[in-house]
């Protein structure tokens, strides 16, 4: 099984290495929303899974969509949802993928990892949701949830399937920023911890639920001073620096043609649009979640190979999103990021 691993992590770096080399858009990894269904209702969920109408992909659309972007140069497959472990045949999913000799990690609330462990086994890496300690990480996430988000993560190990931890900060938790990285340190594995995507249109059943500015700087600031004592943070330095010196509130975009970077801050010009993709149910594909429900192209109709070629048309060119920094970094070629990714990728 770590063979299978190894060879998958290989393809993957090859097809990072040649799509840099060759300054070629090639959607490298595909990140798949497979049902807007789930077992739990997080107040900040970006997928909105409350006020949904569609719900599961049909399995032959999924096994298709997966074989489009195959073709196309996906090496890297993220299944998430709503919950992916809501579906029946997430483990034909699972197989199917491997089949193809490409990586499949996979993101869970973790409430059903006891139940279907055996599908999960030969998964590159799960990452599970864990917002903080019980009472802050309930708060976000509902009631009953760590202690089922703990018991999962202890299942993976125990199974022997590379496990991470990520954690969105809320008003809620973000007194347990040290708390999640002793956590994943007591666990040996690695953890990333973000801030909320939010949206103007869209309304959240917990109020003042934001950090405000200063409080993200001091998030930000906890982080730095984490990773530079412990190897558990999953986050470069470098992208940590780059949010550091962000001139601009950390929601800020700036935009395509940069007009909005009046500091003339020396952007890191994101990849997103260039290497991966986010799919939602219904098909609409997006650079990541900050831009989620804005513009999306939609996959379904327009067939992999055309929606992909009108992908690169969203106004961004670079924001202080860690995770979306980083993956740019990966991709091009920056070695700490290699090294990071080769621990859970
Ligand atoms: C949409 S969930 C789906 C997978 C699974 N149900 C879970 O809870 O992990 C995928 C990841 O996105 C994170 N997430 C959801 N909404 C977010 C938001 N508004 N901003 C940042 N991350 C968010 C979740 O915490 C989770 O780690």
């Amino acid at each position: 099984m770590k063979l299978n691993r190894l060879a998958r992590k290989i393809r993957t770096a090859k097809a990072i290495i040649s799509a840099h080399l060759l300054n070629r858009r090639v959607p490298i990894m595909a990140n798949l929303l497979l049902t807007s269904r789930c077992n739990l209702r997080c107040f900040y969920c970006y997928v909105n899974v409350e006020n949904r109408k569609d719900a599961d992909i049909p399995h032959e659309k999924i096994i298709k969509t997966v074989n489009d972007l195959y073709a196309l140069g996906t090496r890297v497959f993220v299944l998430l949802g709503g919950e992916p472990l809501v579906r029946k045949d997430i483990g034909q999913i699972i197989r199917h993928i491997h089949s193809l000799g490409a990586v499949c990690e996979l993101i869970t609330n973790g409430l059903l990892v006891p139940k279907k462990i055996d599908q999960l086994r030969e998964l590159d890496s799960v990452c599970v949701s864990l917002d903080g300690l019980r009472k802050s990480h309930d708060l976000n996430r509902g009631r009953g949830s760590y202690d089922a988000a703990v018991k999962a993560i202890d299942t993976l190990l125990a199974a022997g399937v590379p496990t991470r931890i990520k954690a969105v900060i809320t008003q809620n938790n973000k007194n347990d920023v040290h708390a999640i990285h002793d956590f994943a340190k007591s666990k040996g594995i690695m953890v990333t911890m973000s801030l909320a995507c939010t949206y103007e249109d869209r309304e959240y059943n917990q109020e003042n639920s934001w950090l405000l500015p200063d409080e993200e700087t001091r998030f930000y600031e906890q982080v730095t001073e984490l990773k530079r004592i412990s190897p558990n943070i999953g986050y470069s330095s470098r992208a940590l620096d780059y949010v550091a010196g962000w001139p601009y509130s950390k929601k800020h975009i700036v935009n395509r043609r940069g007009t909005n970077n009046p500091q003339n801050y020396p952007l890191i010009p994101c990849l997103r649009q260039d290497r991966s993709l986010y799919m939602d149910v219904d098909g609409c594909i997006y650079p990541c979640a900050n831009m989620w429900g804005k513009g999306g192209i939609n996959l379904f109709e327009l067939g992999a190979e055309k929606a992909w070629k009108q992908f690169n048309s969203f106004n961004c060119s670079s924001c202080a999103s860690i995770p979306d920094i980083d993956i740019t970094l990966l991709f091009s070629l920056f070695l700490e990021n290699w090294f990071r990714a080769a621990r859970f990728l």
